[in-house]
């Protein structure tokens, strides 16, 4: 590689704006560690005329081919989200042996294997921090320092905006939909928000991190994912009383030797490591019996942030030989993936009853039948209706899925229960 590497940039918007001007303020820095000057050659864009401050207007094109047939691109940055065409371009650049760094989860959680095979082919790297919570240097961390470390679970708050959403909601009593406003003008949320509140971002991200933990190849498709969107303020407000915090976890474990991903709403007690982690920032706990716990805590979102872990990665690739290391890192060592209902949780559940003398014993002999056992019970009486609180003990989450079956059907029960899983080492707050 020559004293100059020509950069070209896929996207330039709130990361990738974010990346021109690191490597404008840092252009010094990284000519004296590297020896190399980074040069943004080429930058596609959908808006040629729109301004773009630190570019000279003559790199903006609209016309990917000035950059995937350019051969004196060494590395690719992309920063315009969506699998298509992202996933057709950056395949064929890999193959062709450049280089690409990438914020994209979508992408990578769909078609990594195959992007890793194509920088196999083409001698090239691909690199991907950007891609799982913005500045926390997660993926670097698994794949060199915890390589060895046998990873059992990871569990995390993956997704800034969601966790900014419901931070801003209990600190500052905002609504959803203004709290996901200011999410989208800071920068955090996705172009298609609902990638966010749906929870599929999250789900995207943890795909990426158990491949890389587990040493399996885990796609989107097998995180069953569900977000805050259809989360109700009155659960969020109820967990608080009871001394937990409403966050949205992306859970990924090793049970009997199978792989359980999925993303979906918690209750966290009050005094766990995660519960204090608000506004945009991530954290991800790694556990592990050689190194105990691990938590990695930081911004997990905004152009800034995600553009510094984009440099991070063009660095890393000058400074690496092509191909090995990430790829040893990915190796698949077959795992299957656990069946649905397999794991175990404690529960918070939420039933709106008919007010009748009978019913707590009707449904309480449910849960007993179904093996399920209750740690606490809230009761509030409205009119002819009454809300049941309860906060199960841990047990096999199957037994609590025909447990919700047999509540459904009964005629006390007015609404859909609701049922939100309690992590932590208890079951209830100390
Ligand atoms: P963004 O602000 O919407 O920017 C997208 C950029 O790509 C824009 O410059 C846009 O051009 C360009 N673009 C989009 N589609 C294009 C097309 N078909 N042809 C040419 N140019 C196209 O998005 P962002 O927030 O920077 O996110 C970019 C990527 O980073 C996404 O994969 C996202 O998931 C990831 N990411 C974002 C964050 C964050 O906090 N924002 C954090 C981590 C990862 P115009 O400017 O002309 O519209
Ligand atoms: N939309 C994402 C989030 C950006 O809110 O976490 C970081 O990947």
């Amino acid at each position: 590689m020559s004293d100059v590497v020509r950069i070209g940039m896929l996207g330039c918007g709130t990361v990738g704006q974010g990346v021109v001007r690191i490597l404008h303020e840092t252009a010094g820095t990284i000519e004296r560690a590297t020896g190399h000057r980074l040069e943004i050659s080429r930058v596609l864009v959908r808006d040629a005329q729109a301004d773009r401050p630190g570019l000279d207007p003559a790199v903006l094109t609209t016309d990917a081919e000035d950059i995937l047939g350019d051969d004196r691109i060494d590395i690719i940055i992309e920063v315009m989200g969506g699998v298509d065409p992202t996933h057709e371009w950056l395949v064929r650049a890999l193959g062709h042996g450049t280089s690409v760094v990438t914020a994209n989860k979508q992408l990578l959680a769909r078609f990594g294997p195959e992007l890793l095979a194509a920088a196999e082919e083409g001698g090239s790297e691909i690199r991907f921090e950007a891609s799982v919570c913005a500045a926390i240097p997660v993926i670097k961390v698994l794949r060199e320092s915890l390589l060895a470390a046998e990873i059992e679970s990871v569990m995390g708050i993956v997704n800034g905006t969601t966790n900014y959403i419901l931070s801003e909601m209990r600190r500052s009593g905002m609504t959803y939909a203004d709290a996901l406003a200011q999410a989208q003008d800071l920068g955090y949320a996705e172009a298609d928000p609902t990638e966010d509140v749906g929870g599929a971002d999250a789900a995207a991200k943890m795909a990426i991190l158990s491949s890389i933990a587990f040493h399996t190849r885990v796609l989107i498709d097998d995180v069953p994912y569900t977000g805050i969107d259809e989360l109700q303020s009155d659960d969020v407000d109820i967990a608080h009383e009871l001394g937990f915090v409403m966050k949205l976890l992306g859970i990924a474990r090793l049970a009997d030797g199978a792989v359980s991903v999925r993303v979906h709403p918690a209750l966290v007690p009050g005094d766990h490591p995660l519960a204090s982690v608000n506004g945009a920032d991530n954290a991800v706990l790694l556990e592990s019996s050689l190194v105990r716990q691990i938590m990695l805590e930081g911004p997990g979102a905004g152009g800034t942030e995600t553009a510094s872990a984009v440099v991070g990665d063009v660095l890393s690739v000058l400074g690496s030989r092509p191909g090995s290391f990430l790829g040893g890192a990915l190796a698949d060592a077959g795992r299957p993936m656990a069946a649905e209902g397999a794991l175990e949780s404690a529960f918070y559940l939420r039933l709106e009853v008919a007010d009748r003398p009978g019913v707590l014993a009707r449904i309480s002999a449910v849960l007993g039948e179904c093996g399920v056992s209750i740690l606490t019970v809230l009761q509030r009486g409205e009119g002819e209706s009454a809300r049941l609180v309860m906060i199960l003990h841990r047990g096999p989450e199957s037994q609590v899925q025909a447990a919700l079956v047999r509540l459904r059907d009964m005629p006390e029960v007015r609404d859909e229960p609701v049922l939100i899983t309690v992590v932590g080492s208890g079951e209830a707050p100390s």
